[in-house]
């Protein structure tokens, strides 16, 4: 063997395990974060893709399976078995597969599927990238974050503002009520997940630490809850769905109180 050959191989031994070490978790914290490698997937979905940062999900992105699903949003953020299970049963849609037993963090980029447009931190498929974080468009939420501890009405004003730019430049763009349903509950998750739900409020730090990095706010002092259920997911939601009115006396405009002659009644009556 040449010298040169001797002299490189321990080299690359070593270049080539500090390259797969990211992938390598420690024993003492089998959950530490590690961000994506090259050939691991990723998604549209910060909270989905940090939870495969920090090896509750497949760190590859790939296989989640229901037991896989139930396992992470339990161990990495206290959901409850049933809320799991009902979570992945709506989101393996996401799979083209029929009957699919599992989904993958790259089926979720699948547009007009479960991702949407008018995302607070992604751009619309129609301008680019719909799935990686979009620093430019988080600000455009940000913009709305206006005090250190964030309301219901601060991130319900982003979602409209998102749907608003997105509306307004966005030829393709499409929202349905099954979206809306879908983005109340995105809305309503820093909330859940890492605020005071009964307040609906949250500290802004831990909600934006999460969104750039694709990682828990743990170093910042947040804690993983006991036990979050379906209708404490409802109730914020619901939450959500109120502060993102764009009236100022809780009602809804009700047609059949409209008389001809009215200014606003429109050609139809
Ligand atoms: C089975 C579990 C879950 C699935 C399949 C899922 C899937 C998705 C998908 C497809 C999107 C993209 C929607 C869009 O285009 O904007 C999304 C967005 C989002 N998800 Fe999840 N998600 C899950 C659980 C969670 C949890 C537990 C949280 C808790 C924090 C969360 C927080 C969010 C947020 C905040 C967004 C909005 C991102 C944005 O607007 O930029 N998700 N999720």
């Amino acid at each position: 063997m040449k010298l040169t050959t001797l002299l490189t191989a321990p080299l690359i031994a070593i270049s080539f395990a500090s390259a797969k070490s990211p992938q390598t978790y420690p024993i003492s914290n089998p959950h530490a974060w590690m961000p994506a490698g090259p050939n691991d997937f990723r998604g549209p979905c910060p909270m989905m893709n940090t939870l495969a940062n920090h090896a509750f999900l497949p760190h590859d992105g790939r296989n989640i399976t229901k037991a896989n699903a139930v396992a992470a949003l339990g161990n990495g953020l206290g959901f409850d078995a049933d809320l799991a299970e009902l979570m992945w049963e709506q989101a393996v849609i996401a799979n083209p597969e029929p009957n699919a037993t599992f989904f993958t963090l790259d089926h979720l980029n699948r547009h007009n599927v479960l991702e949407h447009d008018a995302s607070l931190s992604r751009t619309d498929a129609f301008f680019g990238n719909n799935h990686v974080f979009n620093m430019s468009i988080f600000r455009t939420s940000t913009y709305y974050w206006t005090t250190p501890i964030l309301t219901g009405a601060q991130l319900a004003n982003s979602k409209i503002a998102r749907q608003l730019a997105s509306k307004a430049f966005n030829p393709n763009y499409t929202f349905t009520a099954n979206t809306e349903n879908f983005s109340l509950g995105e809305v309503a998750a820093p909330f859940i997940v890492f605020g005071d739900m009964p307040t609906v409020t949250v500290n802004r730090t831990f909600v934006e630490f999460f969104f750039v990095n694709e990682r828990l706010p743990e170093e910042l002092g947040w804690k993983k809850k006991d036990s979050i259920s379906l209708p404490q997911i409802i109730e914020t939601s619901g939450a959500i769905g109120k502060a993102a009115s764009l009236l100022t006396d809780g009602g809804s405009a009700a047609p059949h109180k409209l008389r001809r002659g009215d200014f606003h009644a429109g050609l139809a009556l």
